[in-house]
């Protein structure tokens, strides 16, 4: 009997066999639900100095399996069939489609190109035109393969013979660039032609010398030049290879963008362009440039330096288009200027397309949200968020900015000659273009409104790393937001290979006393972000991250990876508290943007913030010390146990009163006691749920957490047998609570839970935004509670199905695409019935804890189980 194998084959957690950065990838392959569980594999590998087999190997193992041909060297290309043996099976099952490895330039010493860029002189202030760069150069013989392997000083666009190369938006992202700069790998074999061939880039300036960070930000943060460094590898049928690698053999030349920033926009002029700037056969005719304009004279490039050993290949999916959003109303206002409303908070950019005589000028503002029929443009601070689009006129012209992105729903467009069509102006959403991973749907639709909103959020956050918000002129990589929204996240997506690469920086920017930054990578900032301070929440994100990767992936090796920032992090804070075990000095953020902080006070809460910290140290000393014990490193494992158990003792003793009450008599203070697992004895933790039910109730059922408290709550109730209270929790739709920005139209995840207020004006603060994931992680409770779908081993190896139904829900599902396959419940009650549904992936068992049955084993395949339910349904 054979089995086809669900694909594709891949390797380490990339999504493409080009440009591995591995010698050895790790090989990961899917089988489809409902399969037999595997009992052996066989890999076979071709291509890397013959073929490897590794004969049937009896392991019901299937990812992230070890490599097992010889290593790569750079530039090697392997392909790789895999088969499998089930249990109820004679014979391996059919082979399946075969998946290229194809390693990177793995040596420094494999690189000759330089940075070039222009050599003008840099512009210390003002508008900066973007430069164009470029090189021809002739193919005289059959060409088997090329690759292009491209990063840049700034951002960059690659065209060859006058077409895009690839579809990635503002690559090479943002990494802490002095010490690790990514590039991109391009198959471009069918691009090339027999003759003359031109290749060249745009570049932008982009997180490596644009305007970034708040009151007024910083130029130049990473060096001033705008360069390109790209190698053409072109191999020939004789086996000879060409190379056209940057060096000062390019040209350069100002581009038609006048100036492009990713907060402020972009503006270009259509007249300065050359649109056959990359084609040969323009060449001649484009070197005269028009008369009375230099711009369009090519020069001698500057070339640069850039120590190859920093040089990284590129290992998660890149920035790109991934949806287009038409609007859903236009609105043509007195000045003759549009409104546009795309109904949905998104982050991209408009593309348009446009008809006018020359020299009209098309002006792009983008906002989150409008107020009495004008663009609220107060929150962006000091983004300008605003493109301009200046006509070459004569015909349809296209255009759409490249180095900007914007947080907007609602658009005015100003100067458009003639009148606007919907589809003259369409938004593309841009972000890292990850898989999509996790679903989950219920009854009730404003809470899958408020989930969707969550994921709209993610989308719009993770843009080349994790960051607080799109919009305003901020979009870090806030340690504290990342940190509680990582399992929401991971569940959603596939964006382990990212967060992977933004912890990686974390690292890099730790200080070595072990001081986590408020935000990766580091930029100047404001006297109270800089110099950098430890804070509670936000630096555990070098701890709990790197849990929540494992959880999700169940690789051992990304634990590995993170290992030493985690454990000096937990080390730093122990020194912080010294022998009290308390963590109580220091500045602190505590429970971020609790409802009752004053606006302009966000860390005012009304919980105490050193009873956070103590409790976040205890916390991410237990993880350090299961990360320990993992890796197989018993000392640290007991070590920081131990720690674990006196921390959590010192928080009993300085914070827990009699009955279960905590010093600070709020929702977070509670919230973390218990799901922090720091009050131990049952008897007194169900004390204090029941206090934080009460806390809750008294509330009149509103919301009373911050960026602490929000992730835990709901857990907190559930684990203390008030789920109903949860629900109640949930389903509020006064402000504060989750669904008040839903009944508000909201399409995203605010900032906060009053960024409009009731009575329709916005949070005056100027930290006010509408795209912030922070709150939104109460989705990780939807999916483990109220769906219940839990992962019980890393890598969801076990999984337990423990649906909580409440809150009036008549029906729920997860599913979640697993390192195991999918894993999937569904639950609909009907008639006083729980109709659950229950799908585990080859190989992985699951308990099911359905309400009021004692807890069944499950194996393999689709389960059905009929429970009757009392209650309101
Ligand atoms: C960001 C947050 C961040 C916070 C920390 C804000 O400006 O948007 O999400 O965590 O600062 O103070």
């Amino acid at each position: 009997m054979t089995h086809s194998i669900i694909g594709p084959v891949t390797f380490e957690h990339s999504l493409y066999g080009l440009g591995l950065g591995a010698a050895c990838p790790r090989i990961s392959w899917r089988l489809p639900v409902g399969s037999p569980d595997q009992d052996a594999y066989e890999l076979e590998i071709q291509g890397n100095g013959g073929m490897t087999t590794t004969g049937r190997l009896a392991s019901p193992e299937r990812s992230l399996v070890p490599w097992p041909g010889k290593p790569l060297r750079s530039r090697e290309r392997a392909r790789v069939r895999v088969r499998v043996w089930t249990i109820d099976s004679e014979g391996p099952s059919q082979w399946s489609e075969p998946a290229w490895a194809e390693a990177a330039l793995l040596e420094p010493g494999d690189w000759v190109a330089r940075p070039v860029g222009g050599a003008w002189p840099h512009e210390e202030s003002g508008d900066r035109r973007a430069a164009r760069v470029r090189r021809e150069f002739t193919v005289d013989r059959p060409v088997v393969a090329a690759r292009l392997y491209a990063t840049a000083h700034g951002v960059y666009e690659a065209e060859l013979n006058g077409a895009r190369v690839g579809d990635d938006a503002l690559s090479p992202g943002w990494t802490v660039y002095g010490k690790r700069l990514k590039y991109q790998t391009y198959d471009v074999t069918s691009q090339l032609v027999q003759g003359p061939n031109v290749i060249g880039a745009w570049l932008g300036d982009g997180w490596y010398r644009g305007r970034l960070g708040f009151h007024g930000g910083t130029r130049d943060i990473y060096g001033t030049d705008q360069s390109w460094l790209a190698q053409l590898e072109i191999l020939h049928d004789d086996g000879s290879v060409t190379t056209i690698a940057t060096d000062g053999s390019w040209q350069a030349s100002p581009s038609p963008i006048i100036m492009n920033s990713l907060y402020d926009g972009e503006v270009h002029d259509a007249r300065l362009d050359d649109p056959d700037w990359s084609r040969p056969s323009q060449l001649e005719a484009s070197r005269q440039s028009e008369p009375g304009n230099d711009d369009g004279c090519w020069t001698a490039v500057a070339v640069r330096d850039r120590d190859p050993a920093t040089l990284e290949p590129e290992g998660s999916p890149p920035v790109r288009c991934t949806q287009e959003v038409m609007p859903v109303s236009i609105t043509s206002r007195d000045d003759g200027s549009y409104l546009l409303d795309y109904g949905q908070n998104l982050v991209g950019r408009l593309a348009i397309a446009v008809d006018g005589p020359p020299g009209s000028r098309v002006t792009l503002r983008h906002a989150e949200e409008v107020l009495d029929g004008e663009l609220a443009i107060g929150p962006l601070r000091e983004a300008r968020a605003a493109d301009e689009y200046i006509l070459r006129g004569g015909g349809t012209e296209r255009w759409e900015p490249r180095f900007t992105f914007h947080g907007f729903r609602y658009a005015t467009i100003t100067g458009w000659p003639g009148e606007l069509r919907a589809e003259s102006a369409i938004a593309r959403v841009y972000h890292t273009d990850m898989p999509r991973t996790g679903e989950f749907t219920c009854s009730d639709p404003l809470v899958q409104r408020l989930h969707d909103n969550v994921r709209w959020s993610m989308r719009g956050n993770f843009l080349a790393i994790p960051t607080d918000c799109p919009a305003r002129d901020e979009r870090l990589g806030w340690t504290g937001d990342v940190q509680v929204f990582a399992p929401t996240a991971l569940f959603l997506y596939d964006c382990a290979a990212l967060l992977d690469s933004w912890l990686v920086d974390v690292g890099l920017e730790q200080l070595p006393d072990g001081t986590v930054p408020w935000y990766v990578p580091v930029i100047p900032g404001a006297p109270m972000w800089t110099p950098i301070r430890p804070g509670a929440g936000w630096g555990d994100a070098a701890v709990l991250t790197p849990a929540a990767l494992y959880l999700e992936t169940g690789d051992e090796e990304l634990l590995r990876r993170h290992y030493r920032a985690a454990r000096i992090w937990v080390d730093l804070v122990t020194r912080l508290a010294g022998p009290s075990r308390l963590w109580d000095t220091g500045f602190q953020l505590g429970d971020w943007l609790d409802p009752t902080a004053p606006a302009n006070n966000p860390a005012a809460g009304a919980t105490d913030r050193y009873l956070i910290a103590t409790a976040y140290f205890a916390w991410s000393a237990r993880h350090v010390s299961l990360a320990a014990r993992v890796l197989g490193n018993v000392a640290d494992a007991e070590e920081y146990e131990k720690l674990a158990e006196e921390i959590a003792d010192a928080f009993r003793g300085r914070y827990l009163m009699e009955g279960g009450r905590l010093t600070s008599d709020s929702q977070t203070a509670y919230a973390v006691a218990i799901a922090f697992g720091l009050l131990e004895d049952g008897y007194v933790t169900r004390q204090a749920g029941n206090r934080l039910a009460e806390l809750v109730r008294d509330n009149g059922y509103r919301i009373g957490t911050g960026f602490i408290g929000t992730p835990l709550i709901c857990d907190a109730l559930t684990s203390t047998g008030h789920t109903e209270t949860a629900y109640r929790l949930l389903m509020q739709t006064e402000c504060p609570s989750w669904l008040y920005p839903v009944t508000q139209g909201a399409t995203t995840i605010w900032e906060r839970w009053d960024s409009l207020r009731p009575d329709g004006t916005l949070n005056p603060d100027g930290m006010t935004s509408f795209n912030h994931v922070a709150l939104g992680a109460v989705a990780d409770w939807l999916h483990r509670v109220v769906a219940g779908l839990v992962p019980a081993a890393p890598g969801y190896r076990k999984i337990l199905f423990r649906p909580r139904p409440g809150g009036g829900l008549t029906s729920a599902s997860a599913s979640h695409e697993t390192p195991w396959g999918r894993v999937g419940i569904s639950w609909q009650i009907t008639r006083g019935r729980l109709h659950v549904a229950m799908t585990v992936p080859p190989n992985c068992t699951a308990t099911a804890d359905l309400p009021g049955k004692p807890l069944t084993a499950l194996l393999s395949g689709t389960h059905r189980v009929v429970v009757p339910v009392e209650g309101a349904w």
